[in-house]
């Protein structure tokens, strides 16, 4: 088991913060973006990681990781996304990277609070196919919402307008090697991008895919409110006495 984590996009709807660094280096709390889904993946225990990156600070994440020692890694491989075509689209520069493994891929601004590891245990089990976590939210609208019934995901929509359910595909994904020939099948959506919400129902077309509830809190950070709620969720986690603030 790999682990990749998609890192690259302008993230502009955080400018003017953007402006000057890429989105996984702005901080949640007290550590920079990226450390939580990097960390989230060396306490399961995984050690070949690659982080997909772009944009115009790319270099800054070098500066920031090297070579992960801060994380007991040896190494960490790095790739550029050239363009800001989608989440797919940035996966589809770990092919060679997973050389047919199974992978679990993690958005680099998705910061949550339960370990992965039995959701990847229960993913290892599976003969073939994919794994989402999905997790229910109040305003699904903003995401890719699934629809459930008989406890089987029958559909997924890329932020519908009106949402068949309250639960949402997080940015936490497993995949076997498949994954990269649906990638190749893809076609760009309304809003001009490869969306890894199409590779899922490809997935699910195909019966492959499975998911599970993500327990605990789960959050992106793409938004000045959801960079605020991953803040206060981390500080709370911290045990940080936020009282303080007058
Ligand atoms: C992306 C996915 C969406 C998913 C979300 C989770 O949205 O397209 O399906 O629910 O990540 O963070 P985006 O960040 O591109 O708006």
């Amino acid at each position: 088991m790999k682990g990749v984590i998609l890192a690259g996009g302008l993230g502009s709807r955080l400018y003017p913060l953007t402006r000057v660094t890429n989105k996984h280096l702005l901080p949640v709390f007290n550590k920079p973006m990226i450390y939580y889904p990097l960390q989230a993946l060396v306490e399961v225990g995984i050690k070949d990681i690659l982080i997909v990156t772009g944009g115009n600070y790319a270099g800054e994440f070098l500066r920031l990781l090297g070579n992960g020692a801060e994380f007991g890694l040896k190494e960490i491989h790095y790739t550029y996304q050239v363009g800001e075509a989608g989440i797919a689209d940035a996966l589809r520069l770990a092919e060679d990277f997973a050389d047919r493994d199974r992978i679990v891929v993690i958005l680099g601004d998705n910061i949550f609070s339960t370990s992965i590891k039995k959701y990847i245990e229960k993913f290892l089990k599976q003969k073939e196919g994919a794994k989402i976590l999905i997790k229910k939210v109040k305003n699904p609208e903003k995401f890719g919402v699934v629809e459930i019934k008989n406890n089987k995901i029958v559909s997924i929509e890329e932020k519908p307008k009106k949402p068949k359910s309250n639960y949402i595909v997080t940015g936490i994904y497993m995949y076997d090697y498949r994954v990269f020939d649906f990638i190749r099948k893809l076609k760009k959506s309304k809003r001009g991008e490869y969306e890894i919400t199409d590779v899922n129902n490809m997935y699910l077309k195909a019966n492959l895919l499975t998911y599970d509830i993500l327990e605990g809190f789960w959050t992106d950070c793409g938004t000045f409110t959801s960079l605020l709620c991953a803040n206060i969720l981390v500080a709370k986690k911290l045990k940080i006495n936020l009282k303080e603030i007058q």
